[in-house]
């Protein structure tokens, strides 16, 4: 499959169109950015490992029932997915507080939560991703129906339930991650983006040492081998 127009660049990957109007690929980039764009670096290879990441974890949802827009990994950076209306909605599913959690609410850093917790941020940098309750993301048409807000919600919990779990056995613990759905060309609402270390907390059990986004938002360093070695924890 090959690329055509660009339709979009974000900010960790471009968006292609091919010559099926039903399917578009994603190039994953090496650029990273953190604090709404604010802090930027690249780091050569990192698109390619989010690639991989992502394919192995939307093949492990896929295989569990979870409707996801992935198709096929093309090569090191490139993946084929089918064509999506986004939702603007940032899901986000926390089993232990840290990162916004800890700063906004005082919740202490590294506190296991009594029950898995789901926000919804409002996918808008010009806003800075605020804060969005079902009220909010109805009043904004960001998608028709309360009950389309409670399956996402329910989907994120199930998506939580298998990648917890699978983690563990990896020794991670899966402290946090964000999702993005959209609407497929039948109007179903499947899971889209990307799951890498880019958009999920992952920190070692035994060491506490975090392998994720982290490493570069506070300035740790050893993105690229933390990232290698989430990819590797998830092959073997
Ligand atoms: O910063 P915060 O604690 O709210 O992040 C929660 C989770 O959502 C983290 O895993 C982070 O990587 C992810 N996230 C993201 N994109 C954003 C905001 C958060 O992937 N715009």
């Amino acid at each position: 499959m090959e690329k055509t127009n660009l339709l979009y660049e974000g900010k960790a990957k471009k968006i292609w169109e091919t010559k099926d109007p039903d399917l578009l690929i994603s190039e994953f980039k090496d650029d990273l950015t953190a604090f709404n764009g604010e802090k930027k670096s690249s780091e050569e290879g990192k698109g390619a490992l989010n690639n991989k990441i992502s394919t192995e974890l939307f093949k492990l949802l896929n295989n569990k029932g979870i409707p996801t827009h992935f198709v096929e990994i093309l090569d090191d950076n490139n993946m084929l997915h089918k064509r999506c209306e986004v939702i603007l909605i940032e899901v986000i599913v926390r089993n232990i507080a840290t990162g916004s959690l800890s700063k906004n609410l005082g919740i202490e850093d590294g506190k296991t939560l009594p029950f898995t917790l789901v926000e919804f941020d409002y996918k808008n940098d010009e806003l800075g991703d605020p804060k969005l309750n079902d009220q909010h993301a109805l009043i904004l048409e960001l998608v028709q129906y309360q009950d389309e807000l409670d399956k996402i919600r329910r989907v994120a919990r199930e998506i939580n339930d298998i990648l917890k779990p699978f983690f563990k056995t990896k020794g991670l613990n899966l402290v946090d991650f964000k999702l993005e759905f959209g609407y497929d060309k039948d109007r179903n609402i499947i899971l889209i983006d990307e799951i890498s270390p880019d958009n999920c907390r992952f920190w070692d059990i035994n060491s506490g040492q975090k392998l994720d986004k982290d490493r570069f938002r506070q300035g740790l360093g050893g993105l690229k081998v933390a990232y290698e070695e989430v990819l590797n924890r998830i092959l073997n």
